[in-house]
């Protein structure tokens, strides 16, 4: 829940990891049915953390896209039914500008700005700018200025994460070991890209990984690994290191270095291009330490901004904020409003 486009008033997240952890990925078909068993109770608690009333609110924000369609309709099919009975207006947001919202919505960013949004979904760079340039018409455009060709960066670290045996999701747990190793033990090349230079892609890394696993037998490492994670599913930083022999640190920490640097140079590059005041770096991977502490670095100059750690996952705060400029506007939505898999924001 949120006051006037920035102030939490109330933050409730319903974590799915335990029900999906165990298949090594997300299951649409379970995270549907997690949805409808969570939102009552956590819209109940958010209402509560906040002390309102359904009297207090001023609109209804719903994501429309892009994610898996079963627990957008989900989402869908309540707030039109609450906003409905509480005669509030129905305003739909677009997944990734509420991931951007959770910078702009929070601190004072220089526009225009280049975001980079790195999710287990995405990894797009957009130029963002003020709606209106002459007038003062609330809001902001997007331009998408580069995109992943294959695989997000997010679901490059779950990817990597499950072949070296290791729970879901994979971003943070790599993260932590990386500290541990040497970002220079291995050297990947990436493919260069052909035609929009600013794009990424992630697979070929992915499989670069595979082939030293394979070359250097890793089985055995592997399959241990997976039977301790089976008896003890959440080890303390110690047994992580344990079951994680030196050399396996280095390969991790040298794949997070290989991420981290195509996502900040592209980040730099395209921040130029643009004349971009600022890059706003948002989505679960921004969480990432090696990406937190490079930016700034190869941002030349320009001011880096990330969310908190709270609002760099999944959240509802960041979509409720987005919503605002569009609350300011009345862009409110009719009750035909659709659920879109794959909606684009620019
Ligand atoms: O934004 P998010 O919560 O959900 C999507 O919209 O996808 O992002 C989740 C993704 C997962 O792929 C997860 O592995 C990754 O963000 N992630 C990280 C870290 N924390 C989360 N990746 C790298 N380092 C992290 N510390
Ligand atoms: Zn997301």
């Amino acid at each position: 829940m949120v006051e006037n486009g920035s102030r939490i008033l109330a933050s409730v997240v319903a974590s799915q990891l335990d029900t999906h952890g165990k298949y090594g990925g997300v299951v649409p078909e379970l995270a549907s049915r997690e949805h409808l068993r969570a939102i009552v109770p956590v819209v109940r608690e958010a209402l509560a953390q906040a002390s309102t009333s359904w009297a207090d609110l001023s609109a209804i924000a719903v994501t429309s896209g892009p994610g898996l369609v079963g627990s957008l309709l989900v989402g869908m099919t309540f707030a039109k039914a609450v906003a409905l009975v509480h005669g509030l207006p129905l305003i739909a947001v677009n997944h990734i500008e509420g991931h951007i919202h959770a910078v702009l919505s929070q601190q004072e960013v220089p526009l225009p700005a280049l975001a980079l949004v790195v999710s287990g979904g995405h990894t797009h760079l957009y130029e963002v700018r003020p709606a209106g340039a002459e007038s003062d018409e609330p809001g902001y455009r997007y331009r998408l200025l580069g995109r992943t060709r294959d695989d997000a960066a997010g679901e490059a670290f779950d990817k990597v994460a499950k072949l070296l045996g290791f729970g879901y999701p994979g971003g943070p747990i790599l993260d932590r070991l990386a500290a541990y190793g040497d970002p220079h033990a291995v050297r990947f090349t990436l493919a260069k890209m052909k035609g929009n230079p600013l794009d990424f892609s992630f697979s070929g890394l992915k499989t670069a990984v595979l082939r030293w696993v394979e070359a250097r037998e890793m089985g055995a490492e592997i399959a241990q690994r997976k039977a301790l994670l089976r008896e003890r599913p959440h080890p303390s930083l110690e047994e992580w290191l344990q079951m994680t022999p030196p050399a396996t640190r280095d390969l991790i920490a040298s794949f997070q270095h290989t991420v981290v640097e195509e996502l900040v140079r592209r980040a730099a590059v395209s921040a130029a291009q643009v004349g971009a005041a600022s890059i706003v770096l948002s989505g679960g991977v921004a969480c990432n330490s090696a990406l937190r502490s490079a930016a700034p670095d190869a941002a030349h100059g320009l001011p880096v901004f990330f969310p908190s750690s709270a609002l760099s996952t999944d959240n509802a705060a960041m979509i409720a904020a987005a919503a605002f400029p569009k609350f300011e506007r009345r862009e409110y939505s009719g009750w035909d409003l659709k659920a879109e898999a794959s909606l684009s924001l620019a």
